[in-house]
């Protein structure tokens, strides 16, 4: 099969297009034809060899983790799942490549009305938006959510769950398109972060009260902000630094303990064991149409290499997904 490769750490070295057997499933698991995959930051900080995850992994290796794709075949004790099924999931093996394994406890089906891109849009997403808001947060009805870059892919999909949830939800984006989606699935208000004193306007919207949770994606650059504008006893999750922006932040220790914060910081790699929960969660929402992916930008699989600069210049709305 066609597959895209790292072979160095470090973005200085492209992304490769080369040829890899096919994989072979194992027991409980699903060989997937793999009609898109969806770019994320994670599998550039890996690339980087920033993550810790990339300690773990041989050169070279094939890039990516999120799929949707049809069932090509199933290993050993593998049930529920046939030939031609369309699935979505993450795979260990890489997910720039024609063909890859699921775990078939961990894939979720997706709904017939759901195209391959939004299906490849949802693994890293919409889990980490699940594991934010439902399980960290524990947001209830009636919270006021704060989505920090509404319009990217956790973003997005966080801003749909919040108020499916009950939540009031606002975010923040850096345009006047960005900002337009993020009213689309769902928010109230938008902030222009770039234009805007964000704490002002959530302090505006909220009545002086502040928000319950901070959905923060841009830890490095918003951390201290999004602290200020929680209310007594709110919440800040750090889903993420923001893409390509390092590993490190400012923690404002007096203002969050003034509030008596909580910040509470995730990885959905941990989310593992809970998955065959969540999905059984997701899959009605997922069916009726109550969660969509927006994909912003399709690029064919060997512009790889082009799909994640996009990524980290921020051009794009949602998500952007290869089609191999
Ligand atoms: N912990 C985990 O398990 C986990 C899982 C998924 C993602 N993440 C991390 O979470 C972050 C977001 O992931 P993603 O997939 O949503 O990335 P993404 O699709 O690249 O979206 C990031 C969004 O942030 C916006 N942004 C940039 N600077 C901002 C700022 N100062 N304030 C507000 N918004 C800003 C960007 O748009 P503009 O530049 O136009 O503003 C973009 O819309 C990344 O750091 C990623 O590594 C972590």
């Amino acid at each position: 099969m066609k597959a895209v490769f790292v072979t160095k750490f470090g973005l200085d070295t492209p992304l490769e297009a080369g040829d890899a057997p096919d994989p072979k499933p194992g027991p409980g698991e699903i060989l997937v034809r793999v009609r898109a995959a969806g770019v994320n930051p994670l599998e550039v900080s890996v690339r980087q060899g920033a993550h810790p995850s990339a300690k773990l992994l041989k050169l070279p290796y094939i890039c990516g983790t999120d799929i949707a794709g049809e069932v090509e075949a199933a290993g050993e004790g593998v049930q529920g799942f046939k030939k031609g099924d369309r699935v979505w999931g993450r795979t260990a093996g890489g997910a720039y490549a024609e063909k890859a394994l699921l775990a078939a406890a961990e894939t979720g089906r997706l709904p017939s009305a759901m195209s391959f891109a939004e299906g490849a849009s949802l693994a890293i997403p919409l889990l980490t938006a699940w594991n934010a808001l439902v399980i960290k947060a524990e947001a209830q009805a009636g919270d006021a959510v704060l989505v920090q870059g509404g319009a990217g892919g956790v973003g997005h999909m966080a801003i749909q769950l919040a108020r499916r949830m009950g939540c009031r939800v606002l975010a923040t984006a850096s345009s006047d398109e960005k900002a337009d989606l993020c009213r689309q699935v769902g928010a109230e208000a938008v902030i222009n972060y770039r234009k805007e004193d964000v704490a002002a306007r959530v302090m505006e919207l909220t009545g002086g009260r502040g928000v319950d949770v901070v959905v923060e994606t841009v830890a490095a650059e918003n951390l201290a902000t999004s602290v200020g504008l929680t209310c007594v006893n709110g919440k800040v999750i750090i889903v993420g630094n923001g893409t390509g922006k390092g590993g490190q932040g400012t923690f404002p220790l007096r203002d969050a303990m003034g509030r008596d914060a909580r910040i509470i910081t995730l990885a959905s790699g941990f989310l593992k064991p809970r998955l065959p929960e969540i999905l059984r969660r997701l899959d009605p929402i997922l069916e009726s149409g109550g969660i969509r992916a927006h994909v912003g930008r399709e690029m064919p699989l060997a512009q790889a290499e082009e799909a994640q600069k996009v990524l980290l210049s921020g051009k794009f709305l949602g998500k952007i997904v290869l089609k191999p």
